[in-house]
């Protein structure tokens, strides 16, 4: 659904890598509180929904939040995933088939009008005025944003002495609120005990490693880190 091809800096090797991370329930703690937000809203168990990723990348979230709903549920939910990488879009149709899976902008999202009754934005840039046209009256926008401790063991060695080491997203928050009527704020934080072979794809999963040097990204892979923090904050909105 893209008019011309795009090369971005999300490679192959940065989706191989989340996949393995996700695969390993990295963030399964993030998708249970996603599908509950989500079952909790469809409040009856033979409601059918159309749930869009945006910005969904290897297609792993999707999958697993759609997998949990589905458990719940006593109908179908169409899961529909949005990505401008054609790399991450081949992983995810090739492993996740019962789904739609695009590659387009979502900034120009090949989808008519309120037809989503949520919208997740995982990790990824927004568009709320694509966001608005496409959910339902009543649907639900949800966003997942990095708190400050989010892979901060990583960030320290990243980013140690320069003023990328201490993240914030007040920016990101705000810009939600101007654009959406804020109902529900989720705070999800835990730590994860690293298996030392998901160190390589730990650090190629990220942007952050896309800012730092060769020295330290060397320095990253001989790391002695036991564990991660995963610090996340979902927010819940709509029109
Ligand atoms: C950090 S990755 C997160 C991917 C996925 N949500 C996850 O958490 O595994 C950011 C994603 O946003 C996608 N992306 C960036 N700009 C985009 C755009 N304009 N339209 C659609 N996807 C975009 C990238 O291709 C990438 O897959």
């Amino acid at each position: 659904m893209l008019a011309h091809a795009l090369h971005t800096k999300y490679d192959r090797r940065m989706f191989e890598s989340r996949r393995i991370i996700c695969r390993s329930g990295f963030f399964d703690p993030l998708n249970t509180k996603i599908s509950e937000i989500i079952i909790n809203k469809l409040k009856s168990k033979s409601k059918p929904s159309k749930i869009l990723d945006a910005g969904c990348g290897e297609g792993s979230h999707l999958s697993g939040i759609q997998g949990k709903i589905t458990l719940n549920s006593e109908t179908d939910h169409l899961g529909v995933g949005l990505d401008i990488s054609k790399e991450g879009i081949i992983m995810a149709s090739k492993d996740y088939t019962n789904k739609i899976w695009c590659v387009g902008d979502l900034a120009k999202a090949p989808f008519a009008s309120q037809k989503f009754n949520f919208i997740l934005n995982i990790l990824a840039p927004a568009n709320y005025v694509e966001f608005r046209r496409m959910i339902s009256h009543d649907g639900r926008v949800i966003k997942v944003i990095p708190e400050r401790d989010y892979l901060q063991e990583l960030r320290e060695i990243f980013y140690e002495h320069t003023e990328k080491q201490v993240y914030s997203n007040d920016n990101t928050l705000e810009l939600f609120r101007n654009k959406l009527k804020l109902m529900d704020v989720e705070r999800v934080r835990y730590s994860v005990t690293l298996d030392h072979t998901w160190i390589e794809p730990l650090i190629h999963m990220t942007p952050l490693s896309w800012g730092t040097t060769e020295e330290r990204l060397l320095k990253a892979h001989e790391m002695n880190v036991k564990e991660v923090t995963i610090d996340l904050t979902i927010l819940v909105g709509k029109k």
